[in-house]
């Protein structure tokens, strides 16, 4: 099959005081090890930080190091009209970036207000980039910590407790507000219920990416007794307690209502993590997956048959390369595709343990997770880096990979104004959603 895509990875990232402990080594030789042969990171500014001194940095982080190649995305985490300018130099050919997200929690951190998030939403839809939205009411999380930390809640339970489902849902709801969308780390069954809702209404293309830790393990973990095991899996948005989620978002990876499988790799120490001792609003938000993305859908969803393999490779690859406008460059094998392939063995059985991963951070999510299937030879651009089992990455193999705009797969079918006259103008971009179908031919 096509090499993995990850459409969402967090390297070297400095959050809530912390650092990731997966640098760019270190993360895209675990991507290697697990199947993934491209990964797309997350260029956060600061608030007030030029979006492009910011991508330079990343770029200085990353090249040199990437073991695969790359591309980036660029948080827009403030608003003003240089920020625009930015945008659009950053979609130029120059810097190759098509797409662009936007936080709707984080309330003291990233998060924009719904103007400000409009109007970035309004300009990716006039540069044909993408928008992305982390969907979740910033102001009710903030509330609702306020609340429980003044009733005694501190411990990393009181993480879920303060966004539930709805927080989810609610955000996602308002999010698909007339333009093409790109709803990174869906996390719960209404949050994939009200993007269904608002394909009914709207048009353009409402583009879904779950998280291989929805679909490998569940909330009950923030109720374990140990905190580091507990905070370990605070991410946001969280792990549901509803014991039906898992399988759920493999049944909608496969019936298309979610189109993509990332990781949101961000992953911290113990160490890190114990900086929310005694305040879970402290614990530094991220989990594991990127070197056991495909195995755990494989396992969850291919072998429990919610899934055919074709689609399996269309949700982990093909997809992202479709929507990131790299396909058939990447996400396909065929004659002038890069090299990237992955020999999968689908009897290959292994226990997936901290003990034995490639990633730097001392936790994995899936621990104990025992699973039949996993890459067996690995070819990144053409050079065999898991051998037999055997990891022979390279150090700065990687190349960046720009991204162009104007995705086909976000873009094409553009309505004129004449066939939809009533169309305000910020409505008016993208039209057809074409999530796709199973590709017959593997990508
Ligand atoms: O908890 C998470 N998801 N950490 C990474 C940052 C983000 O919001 O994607
Ligand atoms: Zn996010
Ligand atoms: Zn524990
Ligand atoms: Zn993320």
């Amino acid at each position: 099959m096509p090499g993995g895509i990850d459409p969402h990875t967090h390297f070297e990232l400095e959050m809530m005081g912390a650092k990731c402990a997966d640098d760019f080594y270190k993360g895209t030789r675990a991507a290697v090890a697990g199947g993934t042969t491209c990964v797309i990171d997350f260029v956060l500014p600061q608030k007030g930080q030029s979006l492009l001194e910011a991508y330079n940095n990343w770029r200085e982080k990353a090249d040199g190091k990437v073991c695969c190649d790359y591309g980036l995305h660029v948080g827009v985490t403030w608003w003003s009209p240089a920020v625009k300018k930015e945008m659009q130099q950053l979609t130029s050919e120059q810097y190759g970036v098509n797409s662009f997200k936007m936080f709707m929690a984080y309330k003291d951190a990233w998060m924009l207000d719904d103007y400000d998030l409009y109007c970035a939403m309004e300009t990716c839809a006039e540069l044909k980039a993408l928008p992305q939205v982390h969907a979740e009411n910033g102001h009710i999380i903030a509330r609702n910590t306020e609340k429980l930390l003044a009733k005694g809640v501190t411990g990393p339970e009181g993480h879920q407790l303060s966004r539930d489902e709805e927080v989810e849902a609610e955000a996602v709801n308002r999010a698909c507000a007339g333009a093409p969308l790109y709803i990174v780390h869906m996390m719960s069954k209404s949050a994939v219920r009200a993007l269904q809702l608002a394909r009914t209404r709207q048009r353009h293309a409402l583009i879904g990416e779950t998280l291989a830790a929805t679909v490998g393990t569940d909330g009950t973990h923030y109720g374990n007794a140990c905190f580091r095991h507990a905070a370990a899996h605070v991410l946001s948005p969280p792990l549901r307690p509803d014991p039906s989620t898992p399988q759920a978002m493999c049944e909608a990876l496969a019936d298309d209502h979610l189109q993509l499988i990332g990781s949101d790799n961000c992953t911290f120490h113990e160490k890190d993590k114990q900086l929310g001792k005694g305040n879970f609003s402290k614990i530094p938000n991220g989990v594991n997956g990127v070197e056991d993305r495909m195995a755990i859908l494989w396992q969850k969803a291919v072998n429990t048959g919610i899934m055919d393999p074709c689609r399996f490779v269309a949700v982990t690859s093909s997809n992202a390369a479709k929507v990131f406008n790299i396909w058939p460059q990447k996400g396909r094998i065929a004659v002038n595709s890069d090299a990237d392939i992955v020999v999968w063995d689908p009897k290959l059985e292994r226990t997936i343990s901290a003990a034995n991963h490639k990633q730097a951070v001392d936790f994995n999510i899936f621990e104990g997770q025992h699973v039949v299937g996993s890459p067996q030879y690995v070819v990144v651009n053409g050079r065999v880096c898991l051998d037999d089992g055997e990891l022979r990455v390279v150090e700065g193999f990687g190349k960046f990979l720009k991204t162009p705009v104007e995705s086909p797969l976000i873009y094409d079918g553009h309505q004129s104004q004449e066939e939809a006259p009533h169309r305000p103008e910020f409505l008016e971009a993208p039209v057809r959603v074409t999530n796709g179908t199973p590709s017959p031919d593997l990508g």
